[in-house]
């Protein structure tokens, strides 16, 4: 992705997490100058050596080659990456709180960053994923703080999916660029230089919605499919093939209809919360919104009454989980369903033991939830249940005929309904799947 670069001076990226890491890194491949400033000094120096504790295909390779062709550099003091900048790129979090909503402290911060050490910058990108109206509360603290500056914001959007972050942030299937300076927001298109990429250029309340509308249909749609699921099983009918048959109409599409212990990550449950957080503050309640969380924080417990029912109850019973990340190919395990589900599961008086190919990188706070062990036929020995609750890719190949000669009881929930159910059956063992009336025991 190299050649000519469109004039934006250099580039500052503020926070280097999951979206600062790889749009800095994409875009000192492209050959722009990047300079990333994070205030966790202990991730800085890692960058700057070359290691990324972030599981995305391609990105420690991308790192390092900028790293070496000194395009892109790692700072934990800010005047010495903001000093020479024209352009910034704020990619910090934005967590929303259950109670409280949209939590806007970290961007504010590096808000006050860039007027306290970017004397250069004129043109301010909202990367992060923000409540709408937030552009607004930024241009009044810049005018507040620092009213002689004249600084362009343009809210840009990321898309990304984790475990894919790399090619989606070079090759997006859309840029949406949003400010009241339509010439700013172009500028700011064109430093991706895809000019093949259909890009949409708004004001920023309507790219700030653009992002959590989307997010929040996404949610939606997972929820939708487990409402469904829950009927299938009631009914015997099989939601895979109620998906597959309604994702074949352009209309609908096939992704994001896959039922199982519903959805997480860092960004759809919290997207959704801050959306409806903002509809609350206008006076409303969206009730589709408020539904789709709702069938979700519901499906935990619709995915342990499986286990409860089949098991005579929860307590004293060994309960193995297969994956804890919130989907696979990441070493993300920020609001994931699956840790939701051991919780729920252990707090039931279940005894559950963890396995996932990430477990070196769950978080230091959560290693006291379970019983962790790295090797899945470790995980399943006396076990009376196995519950799939990652899709990872090697739970998908598991030898079950092995795995029932080492279990002491003999159900396995499978909750992706991914697995193959003619092996497990043949193996002798109860499968119950989510939706799957028809082949659940
Ligand atoms: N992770 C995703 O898949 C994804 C995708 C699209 C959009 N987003 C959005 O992008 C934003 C960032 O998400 P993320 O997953 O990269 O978060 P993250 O938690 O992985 O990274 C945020 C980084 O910002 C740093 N930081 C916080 N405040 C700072 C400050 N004032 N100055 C300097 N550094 C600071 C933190 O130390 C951290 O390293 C969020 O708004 C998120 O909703 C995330």
């Amino acid at each position: 992705m190299s050649g000519q670069v469109s004039n934006n001076g250099s580039i500052a990226v503020i926070g280097a997490g999951y979206v600062g890491l790889v749009n800095a890194a994409c875009l000192a491949d492209i050959g722009h100058s990047v300079a990333c400033f994070d205030t966790d000094a202990q991730k800085v120096s890692r960058l700057s050596s070359g290691i990324v504790d972030i599981l995305e295909p391609g990105l420690p390779e991308l790192v390092a080659k900028n790293l070496d062709s000194g395009r892109l550099s790692f700072h934990s003091v800010a005047d010495k990456a903001l000093n020479s900048a024209e352009t910034v790129f704020l990619c910090v979090d934005t967590p929303t709180d259950p109670v409280t909503g949209p939590n806007l402290r970290n961007l504010m911060g590096a808000v006050d960053s860039v007027l306290d050490h970017g004397e250069n910058v004129s043109t301010l990108v909202l990367r992060s994923t923000v409540p709408p109206g937030t552009t607004a509360k930024v241009s009044a603290e810049i005018a507040v703080k620092n009213g002689h500056r004249s600084m362009d914001i343009v809210v840009h959007p990321e898309f990304f999916q984790e475990g894919q972050a790399v090619d989606d942030c070079q090759s997006p299937c859309r840029i949406v660029v949003g400010s009241d300076n339509e010439a700013a927001a172009l500028r700011v298109a064109g430093v991706w230089q895809n000019t093949d990429v259909p890009f949409l250029t708004t004001d920023t309340a309507t790219a700030e919605m653009i992002k959590q509308a989307s997010n929040a249909f996404l949610a939606a749609k997972i929820s939708f499919i487990n409402d469904i699921a829950r009927i299938c099983d009631a009914t015997g009918a099989d939601i895979d093939l109620v998906a597959k048959g309604m994702g074949l109409d352009p209309r609908i599409g096939h992704r994001y209809l896959q039922a199982g212990i519903g959805f997480g990550g860092s960004c759809l449950p919290k997207d959704l919360r801050a959306l409806i957080s903002s509809a609350k503050l206008l006076g409303w309640t969206p009730p589709t919104l408020a539904a789709a969380l709702k069938v979700n924080d519901d499906q935990i417990a619709v995915i342990a009454e499986k286990l409860e029912k089949r098991l005579g109850g929860l307590q004293g019973k060994k309960v193995a989980m297969l994956g804890l990340t919130f989907k696979p190919d990441t070493a993300d395990f920020r609001d994931s369903p699956a840790m939701a589900l051991g919780q729920y599961l252990s707090r039931a008086g279940g005894k559950v033991r963890a396995t996932d190919p990430a477990l070196d990188q769950l978080p230091q706070e959560a290693r006291d939830e379970f019983d962790l062990v790295a090797d899945p036929a470790e995980c399943v020995v006396g076990a009376d249940a196995v519950v799939l609750a990652t899709a990872w890719p090697i739970y998908q190949k598991l030898n079950w005929s092995e795995i029932a000669s080492s279990m002491s009881g003999d159900l396995v929930v499978d909750g992706r309904n991914v697995l193959d159910v003619a092996e497990i059956k043949s193996a002798g063992l109860r499968y119950v799947g989510v939706g799957r009336g028809s082949v659940s025991d």
